[in-house]
């Protein structure tokens, strides 16, 4: 299968007042087409940076990155992006804020078009009735799920996630990652999804990218051979319970310590 997503080589290190502080170093990651690639990793090593530079927003001192077999160079609008808390405009509707980028983006598409999308995309995730709600009459959770629709309304061809369920609480999270994996099985895109929660990488990846401490290398890759119809049962099946012990291993290697996770 074709890498849509291919980061060769990727050093950096961002210039402080106190010298330069080595964050990347020579990071390598691939996600074939269609695939989610789950990255986990101490926090402080370098994931945001990595979101950057997929998405353009910034350059790397050293190696490339590549999309769809296009180096990288500049910002993407082919590319969506999730956060931990979602900016919504306050004077939009729900409806309005998942149209948004299907109007900074050219899509070609008419006003009816571009509504009829974004009301597909609701209903996929639940919101079918909430259209006209303004975000702040929504939940989180509910508010998270918008952001989804929002960050896929143009078709991306990647989709890049940072956190983007840390600030749920552990239902309304499982929830999410079951809305995702229907989502993904619908719209075509290729997923790069930074967590902290292992369980998530497990749910939610094809292969889980365990990043080492700063400055960040690919310390280990765990093929996640678990059906794509994965349901939340299947973390609690020994094959998953072995994933995440090996995981939390490589987490407390990275972290170089042994002792307990915080
Ligand atoms: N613009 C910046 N300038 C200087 N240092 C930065 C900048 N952005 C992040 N850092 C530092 O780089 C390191 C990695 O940051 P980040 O990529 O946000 O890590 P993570 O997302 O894994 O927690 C951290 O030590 C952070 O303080
Ligand atoms: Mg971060």
């Amino acid at each position: 299968m074709e890498n849509l997503i291919e980061i060769k080589g990727v050093t950096h290190a961002y210039k402080t007042k106190h010298g330069p502080l080595p964050v990347l170093d020579n990071l390598e990651i691939n996600v074939p087409e269609g695939e989610f690639c789950a990255v986990v990793g101490p926090s402080g090593c370098g994931k945001s940076t990595l979101t950057r530079l997929v998405a353009g927003l910034m350059k790397p001192d050293q190696g490339e990155v590549w999309l769809h077999g296009e180096r990288v160079t500049s910002p993407r609008k082919t590319v969506g992006m999730a956060f931990q808390n979602p900016v919504m405009l306050e004077w939009r509707t729900i409806l309005e804020n998942v149209m948004l980028p299907l109007e900074i983006v050219d899509t070609g598409m008419t006003r009816p078009e571009r509504e009829g999308r974004a009301r597909h995309l609701l209903e996929m995730v639940g919101l079918k009735g909430f259209e006209g709600k303004r975000p702040s009459e929504l939940s989180g959770g509910m508010r998270q799920r918008a952001s989804l629709c929002r960050a896929i309304v143009h078709s991306p061809d990647v989709l890049i996630m940072d956190e983007p369920f840390g600030a749920l609480d552990n239902f309304t999270r499982e929830d999410l990652w079951q809305t995702m994996r229907d989502l993904r099985g619908k719209e075509n895109f290729t997923c790069v999804l930074i967590t902290h929660d292992l369980r998530e990488s497990v749910f939610l990846g094809d292969q889980v990218i365990v990043l080492s401490g700063r400055p960040a290398r690919t310390q280990f890759v765990l093929d996640v051979d678990l059906p794509a119809d994965r349901t939340i049962d299947v973390l609690y099946e020994p094959k998953a319970v072995d994933m995440l012990h090996l995981l939390r291993d490589q987490i407390r290697i990275a972290q170089g310590r042994d002792g307990e996770v915080h």
